[in-house]
Parts: C-alpha cells; sequence; structure tokens
C-alpha cells in the first residue's frame, strides 16, 4: 500500500455527482481474517478485502503469529500452519481494537494467547470484559497482568453466555472460539450485525455448523477441526453511508454500487425522513438532494439500529438542515468528541452527556481541523465539501484505516481536492 497523505485539500460548494463501487466491509474482513488461526495446516481464500491500514494490521499480525498471507489486489490467501506462535507483539496489537479478534481462535485452536490490551479508535472506555467473561465460561483461564491478557484452556466447553450487551466483537470472538470447543455453545444477546452473519457464512463453510446468526441466539456445535475454504466479504455499509451523505451535504446525487439496500436500512430512513430522496435499483442506491435537510432525531443503536459508525457523518449533514436536530450516541461513551472540530466550521451543536443539539446553519465557513478518529475524519471531509472556501483535514492517517481510493473516489465525483505529505 502507498503512503498515503496526512493532510488534504479542499475546495468546497462543488455539488457531488456519479456513481462509486462499494469497497468490502473492513469490519467483516477483521473477524474473518481472524477466524483463519482456527485452522490447522489449512488455508482461507477470501475475495472482496478491502485494502485498508487496518487489514495491512491484521495481515501482519496474522504472519506475526506464524500464518502466511498473501494479498493481491481484493483477493487474500491466508496459509495456517500446524504450529502457531501465541504471544500477540504489544505494537500491532495497540494499532487497533480489532486486534483482540485473534483471542478467541488462538485460545480454541492453541490452548494459549497473550495479547497487550488493545488500541484503535478512542471511543470511551472500550472493555473486553464480555469477550474475558464468554472465555471463561467456556473453561478459559483468564488473567490480566501487567496490561495484557494471559489466556489459557485445554479444550474449551461449550456454553451457554448471555452478552450484557451485544458486542459486536464480543459475539465474533465467542462464535470463533465454540466453533472447535467441546459441545455446544449458545451465544444469547448476541449482536446481529451484516458482519456477523458474514462471519458465520464463512465459519460454515470451514466446516463449523452454526446456527441463529443474524438472530439474538447463536447457536455452534463445536468440532474437532475446521478445513481450507473460500469464501467472499460483503460490502462495506459504513462506506456506502459515508458517499451517499456526500451526495446529500453537497446537494447533488451520489450512486453507490455493489451493495443491498436492506443492510442500510436505518439509514436510509433517516436520510428520507431529513427529506433526501433515496431510490434502489438493483444493487444501486441514489440519495439526492436540492435543498436544505430537516431536522431529525437519531439514536445510535446495535444493529439493525442506525449505526454509532455512520453517526459522525450523518451530524455533518444535520449541521446544514433548517431547523434542530437531536442525535443521541448510546453505543459509545465518548464518541462526539468531533464537535469540536465541526464548531471551527461553523456548526452550532451543545452537548449534554452522550446527547447532540444541532441547530441547523445556511452554510458552514472552509477552517483547518483534525481528525480525532476514523468516523470523525469522513465526517470532517464532507463538512469540508460542503462547506464555503477552502478547508484543510489534517490528521488523516485514521481516515486510511477505512477507506480505499477515497481521494480518487470523491474526485470522480466532482470534488476539488488536492493533499500533502
Ligand atoms: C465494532 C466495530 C466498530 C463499531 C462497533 C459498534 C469492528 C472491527 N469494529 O467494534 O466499528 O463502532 O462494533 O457497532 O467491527 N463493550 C463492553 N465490554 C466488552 C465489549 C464491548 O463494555 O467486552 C461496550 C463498548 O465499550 C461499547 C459497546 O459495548 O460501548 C459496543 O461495543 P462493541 O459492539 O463490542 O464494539 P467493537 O466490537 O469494539
Amino acid at each position: 500500500m502507498d503512503t498515503m497523505p496526512e493532510k488534504m485539500i479542499i475546495r468546497g460548494g462543488t455539488k457531488l455527482h456519479g456513481t462509486v463501487d462499494v469497497q468490502g466491509s473492513k469490519n467483516a474482513a477483521l473477524p474473518v481474517m481472524a477466524a483463519s488461526i482456527l485452522l490447522k495446516d489449512g488455508t482461507l481464500s477470501l475475495e472482496g478485502v478491502p485494502d485498508l491500514h487496518d487489514i495491512r494490521t491484521m495481515c501482519d499480525l496474522l504472519s506475526d503469529l506464524g500464518a502466511s498471507v498473501v494479498f493481491n489486489g481484493h483477493s487474500m490467501k491466508i496459509d495456517v500452519p500446524d504450529k502457531l506462535k501465541t504471544d500477540t507483539p504489544v505494537e500491532l496489537v495497540r494499532k487497533m481494537r480489532a486486534s483482540s479478534l485473534v483471542l478467541g481462535p488462538l485460545v480454541a485452536r492453541c490452548g494459549r494467547a497473550h495479547l497487550p490490551l488493545p488500541g484503535g479508535c478512542v471511543l470511551g472506555s472500550r472493555p473486553l470484559d464480555f469477550h474475558l467473561k464468554g472465555l471463561a465460561k467456556m473453561g478459559a483461564d483468564i488473567e490480566l497482568r501487567s496490561g495484557a491478557v494471559e489466556a489459557a484452556a485445554g479444550r474449551l466447553k461449550g456454553a451457554t453466555i448471555t452478552l450484557d450487551y451485544p458486542s459486536v466483537g464480543a459475539t465474533e470472538n465467542l462464535m470463533m472460539a465454540a466453533a472447535l470447543a467441546e459441545g455446544t455453545t449458545f451465544i444469547e444477546n448476541a449482536a446481529k450485525e451484516p458482519e456477523i452473519v458474514n462471519l458465520a457464512e464463512i465459519l460454515r463453510l470451514m466446516g463449523s455448523p452454526v446456527r441463529g446468526d443474524g438472530t439474538e441466539t447463536i447457536r455452534i456445535s463445536g468440532v474437532p477441526s475446521l478445513h481450507s475454504a473460500t469464501g467472499e466479504i460483503i460490502p462495506d455499509r459504513i462506506e456506502a453511508a459515508t458517499y451517499l451523505i456526500a451526495g446529500v451535504i453537497t446537494r447533488g446525487a451520489v450512486t453507490v454500487k455493489g451493495i443491498s439496500a436492506g443492510f442500510m436500512e436505518a439509514i436510509l430512513n433517516k436520510l428520507e425522513e431529513a427529506g433526501a430522496a433515496i431510490d434502489i435499483f438493483g444493487d444501486e442506491i441514489t440519495a439526492k438532494s436540492d435543498g436544505p435537510l430537516k431536522g431529525i432525531t437519531v439514536k445510535t443503536l446495535p444493529y439493525p439500529g442506525f449505526p454509532t459508525d455512520v453517526q459522525p457523518q450523518m451530524m455533518a449533514a444535520l449541521t446544514l438542515a433548517s431547523g434542530t436536530s437531536v442525535i443521541h450516541e448510546s453505543v459509545f461513551d465518548s464518541r462526539l468528541l468531533h464537535i469540536n472540530e465541526f464548531k471551527k466550521m461553523g456548526a452550532k451543536i451543545e452537548v449534554q452527556d452522550n446527547v447532540a443539539i444541532i441547530t441547523g446553519v445556511p452554510a458552514l465557513a472552509g477552517a483547518e481541523v483534525c481528525s480525532s478518529n476514523l468516523r470523525a475524519g469522513a465526517a470532517l471531509i464532507l463538512l469540508a465539501l460542503a462547506a464555503d472556501g477552502e478547508s484543510t483535514v489534517c490528521d488523516l492517517h485514521h481516515v486510511w484505516r477505512g477507506y480505499e481510493g477515497l481521494i480518487e473516489k470523491l474526485r470522480s465525483l466532482g470534488a476539488e481536492i488536492s493533499y500533502q505529505g
């Protein structure tokens, strides 16, 4: 992957028009890649893998454990040998919270794992307690020692695990652990995200009889070993939403191609409620707007609710609505930090606890702003596209974790963008 720029200069005010292809889902590809660890002397081949910094971090992590990863275009081949290392390196794990997804498969397959507590986007406290409690219920011995998780087990045992919250990562980790456990595991109050269903599909292709994915109870009967498989990563609904909002916020019309609208109902419903016109044709979705949006209320929730990963982008669009909007961030306890940067461009937003009250303004002015995390960075780019004059968006390394070809895609829609560094 080429070195990506840290700073983007955007001349706002151009209405974006055109069609972009949707990349493969980052949040589906990461757990699926981690599932390769469950193989012994086997190969997981994947199609539709997006080329992103987070995906490269997972490649490095799997390689460090002993797998051999070949990533070519959007095809990936992960060869997993008989023996794997069980210590994960701190410098890779700290780069990305999703590194924790190797914990379940490592313990299940190797009987041991050492995982320094992971990093990633700073979105409030993001503990791993649900993951660890679930693994303990399956018989793993878990200790927290000097900032790292030490997990050890003989063969894990199937168990009934009720999650306190439908955590995406905990559901994924426990599904992977259950695949090699002895007996049947029930994950109750499981996450229902499409990315969970994608992981389940690929586990099934590897020989694991997973049932109930996409519902709140997932049932997995463990098997002694899994086999090589070839799977496909689903399209990225968060990337697609970001481009649809780019069309709406600039009062243009953007079509995203290669995704089913069924994945995006909550987002499309809210855009329509705010006055955008949504058109669905086969695997293409178009969002357009030719005037200001109306103020609306949005609450982020686990799937099928409105995704927290689209909250900053939706907030960007609502800064220019007529009237007042309310956004309640209920998934993470500190995911409203982007608001200070929004205000530099003239947005009017008040925050009370995890609720943002947005008073729409008729126009935004270009400014120099900095990304604090992946989706906040995407939202600042959207604001800059809509603002009058020139904006500089810096700290783009956050954005490259999740958007492949962003500059080229936006330019193809008519955006005026240059970059540095
Ligand atoms: C995944 C996504 C992330 C998305 C999030 C919510 C990936 C790689 N990342 O993150 O983009 O924003 O889902 O849709 O797929 N929690 C605990 N204890 C735990 C686990 C989670 O308290 O053990 C809390 C978190 O702090 C948060 C909430 O549960 O408040 C949801 O987190 P979770 O669904 O686990 O998010 P991730 O899997 O980390």
